[in-house]
Protein backbone atom coordinates (compact mmCIF):
# COMPACT_ATOMS: atom_id res chain seq x y z
CA UNK A 1 0.00 0.00 0.00
CA UNK A 2 3.07 2.26 0.79
CA UNK A 3 4.68 1.77 -2.47
CA UNK A 4 1.03 2.09 -3.94
CA UNK A 5 0.76 5.69 -2.57
CA UNK A 6 4.23 6.41 -3.70
CA UNK A 7 3.61 5.17 -6.82
CA UNK A 8 0.69 7.27 -7.15
CA UNK A 9 2.12 10.40 -5.74
CA UNK A 10 5.76 10.86 -7.50
CA UNK A 11 6.10 7.81 -10.07
CA UNK A 12 8.03 5.06 -9.64
CA UNK A 13 10.50 6.01 -7.03
CA UNK A 14 12.84 3.31 -8.73
CA UNK A 15 12.82 5.43 -12.22
CA UNK A 16 13.72 8.98 -11.35
CA UNK A 17 16.84 9.79 -12.93
CA UNK A 18 20.04 11.51 -10.49
CA UNK A 19 22.08 14.22 -10.73
CA UNK A 20 24.33 14.03 -8.13
CA UNK A 21 27.79 15.43 -8.97
CA UNK A 22 26.54 16.76 -11.77
CA UNK A 23 28.35 20.10 -13.34
CA UNK A 24 27.10 22.87 -15.35
CA UNK A 25 30.22 24.27 -16.07
CA UNK A 26 30.37 28.11 -17.93
CA UNK A 27 32.90 28.33 -20.75
CA UNK A 28 33.97 31.36 -22.23
CA UNK A 29 35.20 30.75 -25.92
CA UNK A 30 37.57 32.66 -27.71
CA UNK A 31 36.24 31.55 -31.17
CA UNK A 32 33.35 30.11 -33.15
CA UNK A 33 36.16 27.67 -34.16
CA UNK A 34 36.70 26.74 -30.53
CA UNK A 35 32.84 26.28 -29.43
CA UNK A 36 32.76 23.76 -32.50
CA UNK A 37 35.37 22.21 -31.29
CA UNK A 38 34.33 22.14 -27.65
CA UNK A 39 30.59 20.85 -28.97
CA UNK A 40 32.12 18.05 -31.24
CA UNK A 41 34.56 17.06 -28.20
CA UNK A 42 31.42 16.81 -25.75
CA UNK A 43 29.84 14.31 -27.53
CA UNK A 44 31.81 11.74 -26.67
CA UNK A 45 31.17 12.36 -23.12
CA UNK A 46 27.59 12.76 -23.62
CA UNK A 47 26.95 16.84 -22.42
CA UNK A 48 23.93 18.37 -22.55
CA UNK A 49 24.38 21.47 -24.32
CA UNK A 50 22.44 24.45 -21.79
CA UNK A 51 23.02 27.22 -23.83
CA UNK A 52 24.91 28.51 -26.73
CA UNK A 53 26.62 31.74 -27.03
CA UNK A 54 24.88 34.25 -29.24
CA UNK A 55 27.99 36.09 -29.55
CA UNK A 56 31.31 36.04 -28.98
CA UNK A 57 32.24 37.28 -25.47
CA UNK A 58 28.61 35.40 -24.37
CA UNK A 59 29.64 32.18 -22.56
CA UNK A 60 28.81 28.53 -23.54
CA UNK A 61 26.87 26.71 -20.46
CA UNK A 62 27.30 22.53 -20.21
CA UNK A 63 26.04 20.01 -18.31
CA UNK A 64 28.20 17.32 -17.60
CA UNK A 65 27.63 13.95 -15.65
CA UNK A 66 29.41 13.14 -12.46
CA UNK A 67 31.42 10.07 -14.46
CA UNK A 68 32.24 11.81 -17.69
CA UNK A 69 33.29 15.41 -15.65
CA UNK A 70 37.18 14.28 -15.23
CA UNK A 71 37.84 13.40 -18.65
CA UNK A 72 35.70 16.66 -20.26
CA UNK A 73 37.62 18.98 -18.12
CA UNK A 74 41.25 17.43 -18.73
CA UNK A 75 40.45 17.97 -22.71
CA UNK A 76 38.94 21.87 -22.13
CA UNK A 77 42.65 22.11 -20.27
CA UNK A 78 44.04 20.61 -23.22
CA UNK A 79 42.23 23.01 -25.80
CA UNK A 80 42.85 25.90 -23.04
CA UNK A 81 39.63 26.45 -23.21
CA UNK A 82 38.52 29.42 -20.03
CA UNK A 83 35.86 27.77 -18.21
CA UNK A 84 34.69 27.79 -14.43
CA UNK A 85 32.41 25.59 -12.52
CA UNK A 86 28.92 27.23 -12.47
CA UNK A 87 26.11 24.93 -10.95
CA UNK A 88 28.15 22.91 -8.26
CA UNK A 89 25.82 19.89 -8.15
CA UNK A 90 23.03 19.75 -10.07
CA UNK A 91 20.93 17.06 -7.84
CA UNK A 92 20.81 20.32 -5.36
CA UNK A 93 19.70 22.52 -6.99
CA UNK A 94 16.62 20.19 -8.15
CA UNK A 95 15.71 19.07 -4.73
CA UNK A 96 15.23 22.96 -3.80
CA UNK A 97 13.37 23.91 -6.97
CA UNK A 98 9.97 23.73 -5.84
CA UNK A 99 10.42 24.66 -1.55
CA UNK A 100 11.44 27.89 -0.31
CA UNK A 101 8.56 29.51 -1.53
CA UNK A 102 5.19 30.51 -0.25
CA UNK A 103 1.86 30.05 -1.19
CA UNK A 104 0.27 32.59 -3.46
CA UNK A 105 -3.11 31.44 -3.80
CA UNK A 106 -5.16 31.61 -7.30
CA UNK A 107 -8.13 33.32 -7.55
CA UNK A 108 -10.08 31.01 -9.32
CA UNK A 109 -9.07 28.04 -6.42
CA UNK A 110 -7.65 28.63 -3.45
CA UNK A 111 -5.90 25.28 -3.47
CA UNK A 112 -3.78 26.09 -6.79
CA UNK A 113 -0.91 28.14 -5.78
CA UNK A 114 0.96 30.10 -8.38
CA UNK A 115 3.88 30.62 -6.55
CA UNK A 116 5.14 26.46 -7.28
CA UNK A 117 5.47 24.28 -10.15
CA UNK A 118 2.39 21.83 -10.77
CA UNK A 119 1.94 18.73 -12.75
CA UNK A 120 -0.11 18.49 -16.09
CA UNK A 121 -3.18 16.89 -14.29
CA UNK A 122 -2.86 19.64 -11.84
CA UNK A 123 -2.44 22.25 -14.03
CA UNK A 124 -5.08 20.62 -16.91
CA UNK A 125 -7.79 20.67 -14.00
CA UNK A 126 -7.10 24.14 -12.95
CA UNK A 127 -7.56 25.46 -16.35
CA UNK A 128 -11.30 23.94 -15.86
CA UNK A 129 -11.37 25.63 -12.26
CA UNK A 130 -10.52 29.31 -13.62
CA UNK A 131 -13.24 29.16 -16.86
CA UNK A 132 -15.98 27.94 -13.98
CA UNK A 133 -15.33 31.07 -11.83
CA UNK A 134 -14.45 33.62 -14.35
CA UNK A 135 -16.88 34.98 -16.36
CA UNK A 136 -15.25 35.75 -19.68
CA UNK A 137 -13.10 33.03 -19.89
CA UNK A 138 -13.69 29.37 -22.16
CA UNK A 139 -11.79 26.43 -21.97
CA UNK A 140 -10.72 24.66 -24.98
CA UNK A 141 -8.68 21.80 -26.17
CA UNK A 142 -6.25 22.28 -29.60
CA UNK A 143 -5.20 18.19 -29.57
CA UNK A 144 -4.00 15.27 -28.10
CA UNK A 145 -0.06 14.79 -26.97
CA UNK A 146 1.70 11.28 -28.41
CA UNK A 147 0.39 9.89 -25.10
CA UNK A 148 -2.97 10.93 -25.30
CA UNK A 149 -3.25 14.51 -22.70
CA UNK A 150 -5.23 16.86 -23.87
CA UNK A 151 -3.41 20.28 -25.02
CA UNK A 152 -5.90 22.79 -23.22
CA UNK A 153 -5.82 26.26 -23.41
CA UNK A 154 -8.26 28.90 -22.10
CA UNK A 155 -9.26 31.52 -24.28
CA UNK A 156 -10.03 35.08 -22.28
CA UNK A 157 -12.23 37.95 -23.91
CA UNK A 158 -14.40 40.02 -22.12
CA UNK A 159 -15.91 42.38 -23.95
CA UNK A 160 -18.09 41.67 -27.57
CA UNK A 161 -16.88 42.81 -30.85
CA UNK A 162 -14.46 41.54 -33.21
CA UNK A 163 -11.41 42.07 -31.57
CA UNK A 164 -7.56 41.23 -32.90
CA UNK A 165 -6.58 38.33 -30.47
CA UNK A 166 -2.68 37.12 -28.93
CA UNK A 167 -2.07 34.06 -29.03
CA UNK A 168 1.09 32.79 -25.44
CA UNK A 169 2.09 29.32 -24.96
CA UNK A 170 4.42 27.64 -23.04
CA UNK A 171 5.98 24.52 -22.26
CA UNK A 172 6.96 24.21 -25.89
CA UNK A 173 10.37 22.76 -24.33
CA UNK A 174 9.51 20.11 -21.80
CA UNK A 175 12.27 21.13 -18.76
CA UNK A 176 11.76 24.82 -19.18
CA UNK A 177 8.75 24.72 -16.65
CA UNK A 178 9.19 28.32 -15.42
CA UNK A 179 7.33 29.22 -19.24
CA UNK A 180 4.29 26.99 -18.09
CA UNK A 181 4.55 28.86 -14.46
CA UNK A 182 4.26 32.29 -16.43
CA UNK A 183 1.57 31.14 -18.44
CA UNK A 184 -0.45 29.95 -15.64
CA UNK A 185 0.12 33.46 -13.95
CA UNK A 186 -0.80 34.99 -16.94
CA UNK A 187 -3.82 33.15 -16.90
CA UNK A 188 -4.89 34.18 -13.17
CA UNK A 189 -4.54 37.92 -14.07
CA UNK A 190 -5.97 38.51 -17.68
CA UNK A 191 -8.88 35.77 -16.97
CA UNK A 192 -9.63 36.64 -13.38
CA UNK A 193 -8.28 40.41 -13.25
CA UNK A 194 -8.21 39.76 -9.57
CA UNK A 195 -7.52 43.28 -8.39
CA UNK A 196 -9.91 44.70 -10.91
CA UNK A 197 -6.82 46.48 -13.00
CA UNK A 198 -7.71 48.65 -15.31
CA UNK A 199 -4.66 47.75 -17.37
CA UNK A 200 -5.59 44.81 -17.41
CA UNK A 201 -9.36 45.41 -18.50
CA UNK A 202 -8.51 47.60 -21.07
CA UNK A 203 -6.08 44.91 -22.47
CA UNK A 204 -9.04 42.60 -22.30
CA UNK A 205 -11.23 45.43 -24.05
CA UNK A 206 -8.92 45.35 -27.01
CA UNK A 207 -7.82 41.64 -27.78
CA UNK A 208 -9.13 38.01 -27.48
CA UNK A 209 -6.11 36.29 -25.22
CA UNK A 210 -5.49 32.69 -25.90
CA UNK A 211 -3.10 31.29 -23.45
CA UNK A 212 -1.66 27.67 -24.20
CA UNK A 213 0.35 26.79 -20.68
CA UNK A 214 1.48 23.19 -21.39
CA UNK A 215 2.28 22.61 -25.19
CA UNK A 216 4.22 19.21 -24.53
CA UNK A 217 2.37 17.61 -21.60
CA UNK A 218 4.01 14.18 -22.17
CA UNK A 219 7.57 16.11 -21.98
CA UNK A 220 6.49 18.40 -19.15
CA UNK A 221 4.76 15.03 -17.07
CA UNK A 222 8.42 13.10 -17.81
CA UNK A 223 10.71 15.93 -16.76
CA UNK A 224 8.60 16.06 -13.76
CA UNK A 225 8.59 11.81 -12.69
CA UNK A 226 11.55 10.58 -14.74
CA UNK A 227 14.45 13.35 -15.80
CA UNK A 228 14.09 17.01 -15.14
CA UNK A 229 16.36 17.46 -18.39
CA UNK A 230 13.87 16.31 -20.65
CA UNK A 231 13.49 18.38 -23.18
CA UNK A 232 11.43 16.90 -26.31
CA UNK A 233 8.32 15.34 -26.50
CA UNK A 234 7.47 11.30 -26.11
CA UNK A 235 6.99 10.03 -28.99
CA UNK A 236 8.58 6.76 -30.07
CA UNK A 237 7.16 5.56 -33.74
CA UNK A 238 9.47 7.68 -35.58
CA UNK A 239 11.96 4.89 -35.28
CA UNK A 240 11.02 1.23 -36.08
CA UNK A 241 14.22 0.31 -34.38
CA UNK A 242 13.04 2.24 -31.08
CA UNK A 243 16.04 3.41 -30.31
CA UNK A 244 15.18 6.75 -28.49
CA UNK A 245 12.13 9.02 -27.76
CA UNK A 246 11.11 12.24 -28.56
CA UNK A 247 11.05 15.10 -30.74
CA UNK A 248 11.87 18.35 -30.89
CA UNK A 249 8.94 20.40 -31.35
CA UNK A 250 10.40 23.45 -32.06
CA UNK A 251 12.12 21.90 -34.84
CA UNK A 252 8.98 20.18 -36.03
CA UNK A 253 6.97 23.16 -37.35
CA UNK A 254 6.15 23.13 -41.08
CA UNK A 255 7.46 26.56 -42.40
CA UNK A 256 10.89 25.46 -44.18
CA UNK A 257 10.89 22.95 -42.44
CA UNK A 258 14.59 21.81 -42.80
CA UNK A 259 16.40 19.28 -39.94
CA UNK A 260 19.92 20.74 -41.39
CA UNK A 261 19.21 23.80 -40.31
CA UNK A 262 19.81 23.98 -36.32
CA UNK A 263 18.09 20.38 -35.94
CA UNK A 264 18.62 16.81 -36.37
CA UNK A 265 17.99 14.07 -38.44
CA UNK A 266 18.93 11.68 -35.71
CA UNK A 267 16.40 10.81 -33.45
CA UNK A 268 18.69 10.59 -30.38
CA UNK A 269 20.12 13.86 -30.72
CA UNK A 270 18.17 16.77 -28.14
CA UNK A 271 17.13 18.80 -31.94
CA UNK A 272 15.65 15.30 -33.24
CA UNK A 273 13.27 18.06 -36.05
CA UNK A 274 10.73 14.68 -36.71
CA UNK A 275 10.63 12.72 -39.56
CA UNK A 276 8.79 15.18 -41.52
CA UNK A 277 6.76 18.41 -40.90
CA UNK A 278 4.39 18.48 -38.47
CA UNK A 279 4.70 14.56 -37.80
CA UNK A 280 4.02 15.38 -34.07
CA UNK A 281 0.17 15.91 -32.68
CA UNK A 282 1.86 18.59 -30.06
CA UNK A 283 2.98 21.20 -33.00
CA UNK A 284 0.32 20.44 -35.26
CA UNK A 285 -2.76 21.27 -32.50
CA UNK A 286 -0.59 24.57 -31.94
CA UNK A 287 -0.56 25.16 -35.69
CA UNK A 288 -4.10 24.41 -36.16
CA UNK A 289 -4.87 26.66 -33.85
CA UNK A 290 -2.28 29.46 -35.37
CA UNK A 291 -4.51 28.59 -38.36
CA UNK A 292 -8.00 28.84 -36.98
CA UNK A 293 -6.91 32.04 -35.95
CA UNK A 294 -5.70 33.33 -39.29
CA UNK A 295 -6.39 36.96 -40.05
CA UNK A 296 -7.26 37.68 -36.58
CA UNK A 297 -4.57 36.47 -34.70
CA UNK A 298 -2.04 39.77 -34.66
CA UNK A 299 0.70 38.36 -32.08
CA UNK A 300 2.27 35.59 -31.27
CA UNK A 301 4.48 34.45 -28.27
CA UNK A 302 6.15 31.04 -27.38
CA UNK A 303 7.85 31.15 -24.02
CA UNK A 304 10.66 29.49 -23.52
CA UNK A 305 13.76 29.80 -21.05
CA UNK A 306 16.61 31.07 -20.72
CA UNK A 307 17.93 33.75 -21.54
CA UNK A 308 16.40 36.86 -20.92
CA UNK A 309 15.64 37.20 -25.05
CA UNK A 310 12.57 39.10 -26.60
CA UNK A 311 13.83 37.00 -30.33
CA UNK A 312 11.34 37.85 -34.23
CA UNK A 313 12.17 35.60 -36.96
CA UNK A 314 13.45 33.90 -38.66
CA UNK A 315 15.08 31.29 -37.34
CA UNK A 316 15.20 29.53 -40.64
CA UNK A 317 17.01 31.70 -42.29
CA UNK A 318 19.90 34.71 -41.63
CA UNK A 319 17.84 36.96 -43.81
CA UNK A 320 15.09 39.63 -42.71
CA UNK A 321 11.69 40.01 -42.72
CA UNK A 322 10.53 42.50 -44.45
CA UNK A 323 8.37 43.79 -41.61
CA UNK A 324 11.57 43.96 -39.87
CA UNK A 325 11.14 47.70 -38.35
CA UNK A 326 7.68 46.66 -37.06
CA UNK A 327 8.77 43.62 -35.30
CA UNK A 328 11.78 45.44 -33.83
CA UNK A 329 9.76 48.26 -32.68
CA UNK A 330 7.05 45.83 -30.96
CA UNK A 331 9.78 43.87 -29.25
CA UNK A 332 11.43 46.86 -27.68
CA UNK A 333 8.93 48.06 -25.87
CA UNK A 334 8.42 45.06 -24.84
CA UNK A 335 11.65 43.81 -23.09
CA UNK A 336 12.18 48.05 -22.15
CA UNK A 337 8.91 47.48 -19.79
CA UNK A 338 10.23 44.56 -18.29
CA UNK A 339 13.33 45.92 -17.10
CA UNK A 340 12.62 48.86 -14.62
CA UNK A 341 10.31 46.68 -12.65
CA UNK A 342 12.01 43.58 -11.44
CA UNK A 343 15.55 44.36 -13.01
CA UNK A 344 16.12 41.61 -15.19
CA UNK A 345 17.55 42.91 -18.08
CA UNK A 346 15.75 41.66 -21.54
CA UNK A 347 17.76 41.58 -24.92
CA UNK A 348 16.06 42.10 -28.04
CA UNK A 349 17.09 40.32 -31.42
CA UNK A 350 16.55 38.21 -34.35
CA UNK A 351 16.33 34.55 -33.90
CA UNK A 352 19.01 33.58 -36.53
CA UNK A 353 21.18 36.68 -36.63
CA UNK A 354 21.51 37.06 -32.91
CA UNK A 355 20.89 33.50 -31.29
CA UNK A 356 21.37 30.72 -33.66
CA UNK A 357 19.62 29.57 -37.11
CA UNK A 358 17.13 26.76 -36.40
CA UNK A 359 14.12 25.87 -39.00
CA UNK A 360 10.73 24.25 -37.91
CA UNK A 361 10.13 26.36 -34.91
CA UNK A 362 6.77 27.43 -33.73
CA UNK A 363 7.38 31.52 -34.43
CA UNK A 364 8.70 30.86 -37.98
CA UNK A 365 5.29 28.90 -38.71
CA UNK A 366 3.00 31.59 -36.80
CA UNK A 367 4.35 34.68 -39.04
CA UNK A 368 5.10 32.40 -42.26
CA UNK A 369 2.74 30.10 -41.94
CA UNK A 370 -0.49 31.02 -39.70
CA UNK A 371 -0.06 35.15 -40.93
CA UNK A 372 0.52 36.19 -37.48
CA UNK A 373 2.81 39.21 -38.16
CA UNK A 374 4.13 39.81 -34.63
CA UNK A 375 5.80 36.62 -34.20
CA UNK A 376 8.34 36.23 -30.99
CA UNK A 377 10.23 33.60 -29.06
CA UNK A 378 10.78 35.45 -25.59
CA UNK A 379 13.39 33.25 -23.63
CA UNK A 380 12.45 34.17 -19.92
CA UNK A 381 14.90 34.22 -16.71
CA UNK A 382 17.20 33.91 -16.12
CA UNK A 383 20.95 34.36 -17.41
CA UNK A 384 21.93 31.06 -15.79
CA UNK A 385 22.67 31.14 -12.40
CA UNK A 386 19.88 28.22 -12.27
CA UNK A 387 19.30 28.05 -16.15
CA UNK A 388 16.63 25.72 -16.04
CA UNK A 389 15.96 24.62 -12.98
CA UNK A 390 14.54 28.36 -11.49
CA UNK A 391 13.32 28.38 -8.07
CA UNK A 392 9.74 28.41 -7.39
CA UNK A 393 10.19 31.82 -5.03
CA UNK A 394 11.43 33.77 -8.76
CA UNK A 395 7.73 32.47 -10.17
CA UNK A 396 5.67 35.59 -9.05
CA UNK A 397 8.72 37.93 -9.92
CA UNK A 398 9.23 36.41 -13.42
CA UNK A 399 4.91 36.33 -13.37
CA UNK A 400 4.85 40.03 -12.70
CA UNK A 401 7.91 41.10 -14.89
CA UNK A 402 6.35 39.11 -18.54
CA UNK A 403 3.00 40.89 -17.86
CA UNK A 404 4.67 44.60 -17.55
CA UNK A 405 6.35 43.38 -20.69
CA UNK A 406 3.56 42.18 -22.42
CA UNK A 407 0.92 45.18 -21.58
CA UNK A 408 3.58 47.37 -23.06
CA UNK A 409 3.82 45.32 -26.46
CA UNK A 410 0.03 44.82 -26.35
CA UNK A 411 -0.60 48.84 -25.79
CA UNK A 412 1.68 49.50 -28.50
CA UNK A 413 0.68 46.84 -30.47
CA UNK A 414 -2.91 48.09 -30.53
CA UNK A 415 -2.27 51.68 -30.67
CA UNK A 416 -0.23 50.93 -33.77
CA UNK A 417 -1.98 48.72 -35.99
N1 LIG B 1 16.02 28.25 -27.71
C1 LIG B 1 15.04 28.13 -28.77
C2 LIG B 1 15.20 26.80 -29.47
O1 LIG B 1 16.29 26.31 -29.60
C3 LIG B 1 15.19 29.27 -29.72
C4 LIG B 1 14.22 29.25 -30.86
C5 LIG B 1 14.28 30.47 -31.70
N2 LIG B 1 13.36 30.36 -32.80
C6 LIG B 1 13.62 29.75 -33.95
N3 LIG B 1 12.68 29.64 -34.83
N4 LIG B 1 14.81 29.30 -34.22
O2 LIG B 1 14.25 26.21 -29.87
ZN1 LIG C 1 13.23 26.16 -25.33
Amino acid sequence: LLLLAVTFTYGLPSSKKRFDGNQVLRILPKSSDEILKIVDMGKKYNVDIWNIPKSLNSTLDIHVDAHNLKGFVAELKSLGTNYMTWIEDLQKLIENENVHSSHVKSRAAASFSLSHYHSSFQISNHLDAVALSSRYATVHTAGHSVQGRAIKYLKASQFRGSKKAIIIDGGIHAREWISTAVVMYLIDQLAMNPDNNPEITSMLQKFDWYLLPVMNPDGYEYSRTNNRMWRKNRATSHSITGTCTGVDLNRNFGFHWNPAIGGSRDECEETFAGTKAFSEPESRAVGHLMQSLRGQAIAYLNLHSYGQLWLWPWGYTTSLPSDLADLKHMAGRGAAAIYPSNHAHYTTGGDATDLYPAAGGADDFAKGGAGIKYSYTVELRDTGRHGFVLPASTIIPSGEETLKGIIAFASELYAYE
